[in-house]
């Protein structure tokens, strides 16, 4: 059974690589410094409490497990945060990863998979979002997620490194097991607010904003399902053992939604009614971001199973 290191396989997306991984007959090593994730999400495999920027740690993991692949979801990734604490997104999103980059090279592992995000582009100039569509972030986050692309074509063209850089949309869902849930904490991100707020775990919901450009004034965002970002995750992996080139895909599902649109699907779904509080717009939020995702279905044959969005929201709501 092949080794694969999962930095961040404790926390919401890693964890559920962790088990389609052991599901597909590879053998998850999670390597987590548990600064936002659980060990109880850890399914499958061996675990390693460490953190990526600690290169004797990380040496001593590669030395025992010998990986043929890393993939990497161990960062920081709330917004509002980068944009007042910067140093802890680049000390950790960048400077951890370029420790992880180097043991990789010391160690000879050539495979890496990299989880990027939509923020790298900033403020959209067309929809859909394809591969080529400006990068241009507009906060701390994206750019040091934009960062670490670089650092891979460099790494590429230098010392033959190998990587898949997935750019994910709105990653949403859990797995129908239930045994696997997103536990962030504080919570961003709308579904699983939308569902505590019909759980009656919250009083209302939030809606940032009412009058943008959008056909009902509230922000629009592609959703994709958690597994269908796991399932591209081994598509890629395959892609890179069988000798494909370096490359960058968008993960979508190629149609948006906006809050407002969530929210009814939500009461729809659970068939509980609950506040919606309209407030001021945020900062920093575009009105749209939508994934064109033809590169990924094209070249690693990847196909979301997740394509309606009340079959996403219900595997929240019988699991939450
Ligand atoms: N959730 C989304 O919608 C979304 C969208 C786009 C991109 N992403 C990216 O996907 C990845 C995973 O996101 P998530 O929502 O699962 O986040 P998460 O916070 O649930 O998981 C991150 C995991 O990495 C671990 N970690 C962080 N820094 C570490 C370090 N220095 N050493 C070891 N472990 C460390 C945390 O403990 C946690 O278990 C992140 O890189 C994020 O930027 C997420």
């Amino acid at each position: 059974m092949k080794n694969i290191i999962v930095a961040g396989g404790a926390g919401y997306i890693g964890s559920h690589m962790v088990k389609m991984l052991g599901e597909s007959g590879f053998n998850p090593i999670t390597v987590d410094n548990l600064s936002t994730g659980h060990r109880d999400s850890v399914l499958c495999g061996d675990f390693e409490e460490c953190d990526i920027a600690d290169s004797a740690g990380m040496g001593r993991i590669f030395e025992k497990y010998n990986p043929s692949a890393v993939m990497h979801f161990a960062a920081f990734s709330l917004v509002a945060e980068s944009v007042s604490k910067p140093d802890k997104y680049y000390r950790n999103n960048v400077a951890g990863t370029l420790n992880l980059l180097d043991t990789m090279r010391k160690y000879a592992c050539d495979r890496f998979i990299f989880s990027s995000t939509a923020a790298v582009f900033g403020n959209p100039e067309y929809l859909p979002i394809d591969e080529e569509h400006p990068k241009k972030p507009v906060n701390p986050y994206g750019t040091s997620k934009l960062i670490v692309e670089s650092i891979l074509r460099d790494y590429s063209r230098a010392y033959g490194l190998e990587y898949v850089i997935f750019r994910y949309f709105n990653a949403a869902g859990h797995d129908e097991s239930g045994d696997l849930k997103e536990r962030h904490n504080p919570e961003t991100h709308l579904i699983p607010l939308v569902v505590q707020a019909a759980k009656g775990e919250r009083p209302h919901i939030s809606v940032y904003g009412d009058d943008y450009d959008t056909p009902d004034g509230t922000c629009v965002r592609d959703y994709i399902h958690v597994n269908d970002l796991c399932s591209a995750h081994l598509a890629g992996l395959r892609y890179l053992e069988n000798g494909g080139d370096s490359s960058d895909f968008n993960l979508g599902n190629g149609s948006g939604f906006s809050v407002k649109e969530i929210i009814e699907k939500v009461r729809l779904v659970s068939g509980v009614d609950f506040d919606v509080k309209t407030e001021e717009r945020r900062a920093g939020d575009p009105p749209s971001l939508v994934a064109d995702s033809l590169k990924a279905k094209k070249i690693l044959g990847w196909q979301p199973e997740y394509t309606d969005i009340e079959d996403i929201i219900k595997t929240v709501w019988k699991t939450a």
